[in-house]
């Protein structure tokens, strides 16, 4: 078996603790687990002021996986990180056209620092090794890496979703970004509206087209692409739920409950999660079923995220007024409808936490997949689960087919579906339940990864190995 080698923005350094939220670095952690390997990317440190590159990753060993940890200087966080990949591909994949920025300075720190990882991975590869590079922020590497003469598969998984052909033309540089997407061998996207969408930007703008054999000629190059949903660890994280009662926390958070139906929603703190539009959606439901009223409460536990981006600055502010206001116009002397939580809580606290919760609420306005979703409907007891109220705009939606779908612009539908989802009848939770969970048990996070590795290594017909790759500087 070759040795792998995943490259990713952030990588969870190996330090005891809660891990970062965020889908990537969960579904990583899952999938290096097994397979062992190299793990390059930011150290999630910054330089030393004055200090603009790295002298060389930090090697790190821990469980059968080394860390390539690379630090990088603040001027690269703030045009690659900060700026190129947050405040412009972030909001345009999720359909934001209007919170893109878009600045020459940004772009050009975005490919910087793409020449940068190649620059410092190339001496940790050897000729046999695989690489899989993951989302939006690295697009470019595997063209930085080939024109440095790597011959070696390279392939990409997008995390987020890959837009229309309408929106991805918003962004100035989109043919030059498809050009560099085509030096991998293997392009997965999450679901089959991404593929889809790619397909037609591939068409439209006549740079290329799907072949008899079902690959990919994308600018002269024949690759791979297809959708390869991310799983979670099903198994481990229900074991971890069923005997998540033992946690002193877990048994408070019960306790305080009081026989209240709990409702619960996890995320980043991220415009793209839909917060603000579910707590109107539940103050609307509170105030059109008096019944309600006291009987169940809310807890959105949400971890503040990329505060060093304006627009995540601003939401913070409008979802904790709303959460904030909706308490002070709602509450009773012994009930808060919302609790508000910004902190992230261990695997074993949220698996009970999803638990206890009657419903899951994963409503975001757009999605790559939501592993948020998956983690709910596992850790579910099967006797007596919970339900899933999931945003049709969800990757997750084309797969749990068991959810009760929802669409997170309509508030009024929205609350309509919290009180079907509070008062579905036993039989059908188990019914939906089921159904979905058997999909996640046989789409896990093993699955992907061996589902995506496959395709990588197998090998490229004769007649269409990679030629040579331009990189247009
Ligand atoms: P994204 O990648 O956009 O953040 P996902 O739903 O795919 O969205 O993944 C989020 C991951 O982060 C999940 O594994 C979830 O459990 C984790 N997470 C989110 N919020 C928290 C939190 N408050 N505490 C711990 N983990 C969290
Ligand atoms: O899943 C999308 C994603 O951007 C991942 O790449 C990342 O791990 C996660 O969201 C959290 O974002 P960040 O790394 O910017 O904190």
């Amino acid at each position: 078996m070759s040795r792998l080698i995943v490259v990713s923005n952030r990588v969870p350094a190996p330090e005891p603790g809660t891990p970062p939220a965020g889908g990537l670095a969960v579904a990583l952690s899952g999938a290096m687990k097994e397979r062992g390997g190299i793990w390059f990317g930011w150290s999630g440190r910054t330089l030393p002021p004055g200090q603009d590159e790295p002298e060389a990753p930090e090697l790190v060993e821990s469980d059968g996986v080394t860390y390539g940890l690379l630090d990088l200087g603040e001027r690269d966080l703030d045009d690659y990180y900060a700026g190129f990949s947050n405040r412009m591909l972030w909001p345009l994949f999720h359909y934001r056209m209007d919170l893109t920025e878009f600045t020459r300075v940004n772009l050009g720190g975005y490919y910087r620092v793409n020449r940068l990882f190649a620059k410092q991975l190339l001496p940790l590869i050897r000729p046999d090794d695989i690489i899989w590079v993951h989302d939006y922020h690295l697009i470019p590497l595997a063209a930085e890496l080939r024109a440095a003469g790597l011959q070696n598969r390279i392939g990409f998984f997008l995390h987020i979703p890959f837009p229309p052909h309408d929106i991805f033309t918003v962004l100035p540089n989109h043919a030059d970004i498809v050009r560099r997407l085509a030096a991998y061998d293997v392009v997965g996207f999450q679901t089959p509206p991404d593929v889809e969408n790619f397909e037609t930007y591939v068409r439209r703008e006549g740079v290329g087209r799907r072949l008899p054999d079902g690959r990919f000629l994308v600018y002269g190059r024949a690759i791979t692409v297809d959708d390869f949903p991310v799983g979670i660890e099903t198994q481990v994280f229900a074991t971890t739920a069923a005997s998540a009662n033992r946690h002193a926390l877990v048994r408070r958070m019960r306790e305080s409950l009081e026989g209240r139906k709990l409702l619960i929603g996890v995320d980043r703190l991220d415009y793209s999660k839909g917060i603000a539009q579910r707590i109107q959606a539940y103050e609307t439901f509170l105030t059109l079923d008096e019944m309600w009223r006291g009987r169940c409460t809310y807890l959105q536990v949400t971890p503040k995220s990329r505060g060093e981006v304006p627009e995540y600055v601003a939401m913070e502010r409008e979802v904790a007024e709303l959460a904030g206001r909706v308490n002070g116009a709602h509450a009773e002397l012994d009930w808060t409808p919302i609790r508000y939580v910004n902190r992230t809580v261990s695997r074993n606290t949220l698996a009970g936490l999803y638990r206890m919760a009657h419903v899951g609420l994963v409503t975001p306005l757009r999605d790559g997949m939501n592993l948020v979703a998956k983690e709910y409907v596992a850790a579910q007891d099967p006797e007596d689960p919970g339900v899933l109220l999931l945003s049709r705009f969800a990757g997750a939606a084309c797969e749990l087919e068991g959810a009760l779908l929802t669409n997170p612009y309509d508030v009024d539908g929205t609350a309509g579906a919290i009180v079907r989802a509070l008062e579905m009848p036993l039989d059908e939770r188990q019914d939906r339940w089921r159904r979905m969970f058997e999909r996640i048990r046989d789409r896990d996070v093993a699955w992907w990864r061996n589902n995506f590795l496959e395709a990588l290594e197998r090998p490229a017909p004769e007649a269409t190995r990679p030629g040579k790759i331009a990189v247009v500087r």
